[in-house]
């Protein structure tokens, strides 16, 4: 039902030269696997064109909620689909965090992924002091309710949600499959009640490394992962992405990669 989806988020990392040595180093997505890269946006188009004849897909880590304006600095869900994205990640916590985007930024960014053609990657999570004050699941339930209150059901098509524990993120400290199973299972039960549980996909992000993916994957909610450090390291997202591809969800798909 769910094909395994493996993304990695290169936030503000790489020059033109780290791709190019990138590419040669990493070959193509395993078979039964959509691999997405999500570069800085002033590296999209070299990325796409370094990758060319390959399955490997292409996202930007931020849109405008806008198409165009007078927004210096901004880019447009539109400019990142011109230049070859086909998903974008929405709501990352750092944006949250450091860039002040509240749920309601959040709600609009992914009407304007969607509206532009991109399928959104919706992030969700919550702080170490919401955990420790045992409000993990209200937490990102409300930002869930955000986006999900304010979409019909036909927005959720494609839409991928990225459960990522802000105290994991960055830290080394990777959620237990456990943990991690848990909030996917909250999240997909929460998507039940808008019809789309079982199609869409749940990554799980936060300081997934190649040898501790496999046991995230074997989840039977997470489908897949958000990697923003080990995705650097052509080799370790290698191993991440053959980890996906051996997941009980990789093995029974039909290709949902690309557009809608
Ligand atoms: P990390 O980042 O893998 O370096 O923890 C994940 C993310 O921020 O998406």
């Amino acid at each position: 039902m769910r094909r395994a989806l493996v993304v990695a988020n290169w936030k503000m990392h790489g020059d033109r030269r780290f791709i190019t040595s990138f590419a040669s180093q990493y070959g193509d997505a395993p078979v039964g696997v959509d691999v997405v890269i999500c570069p800085p946006l002033a590296y999209l188009a070299q990325c796409v064109a370094a990758f060319r004849g390959r399955r490997i897909r292409f996202g930007v880590q931020n849109v405008a909620t806008v198409p165009s304006g007078a927004l210096t600095g901004e880019h447009a869900a539109e400019m990142a689909r011109d230049l070859g994205a086909e998903y974008a990640i929405i709501g990352h916590s750092e944006r949250r965090s450091l860039f002040g985007e509240s749920d309601a930024i959040v709600a609009q960014k992914f009407q304007a992924a969607k509206r532009a053609g991109l399928n959104p990657i919706l992030c969700v999570g919550e702080t170490l002091q919401q955990r420790r004050s045992g409000r993990a699941h209200a937490t990102v339930h409300a930002q869930l309710a955000a986006v999900l209150d304010n979409a019909p059901a036909p927005a959720l098509e494609h839409a991928t949600i990225a459960y990522e524990p802000v105290w994991a993120i960055g830290t080394g400290a990777t959620a237990t499959p456990a943990v991690a199973q848990d909030m996917h299972a909250a999240i997909r039960e929460r998507l039940g009640r808008a019809g789309v549980a079982a199609r869409t996909r749940l990554l799980y992000g936060g300081s997934i490394k190649a040898d501790g993916a496999a046991a995230l994957f074997a989840a039977a909610d997470i489908d897949g992962g958000l990697v923003g450090g080990a995705s650097l390291d052509a080799t370790a997202f290698a191993a991440i992405c053959c980890a996906a591809a051996c997941a009980p969800c990789a093995a029974t798909t039909n290709d949902t990669t690309g557009t809608q």
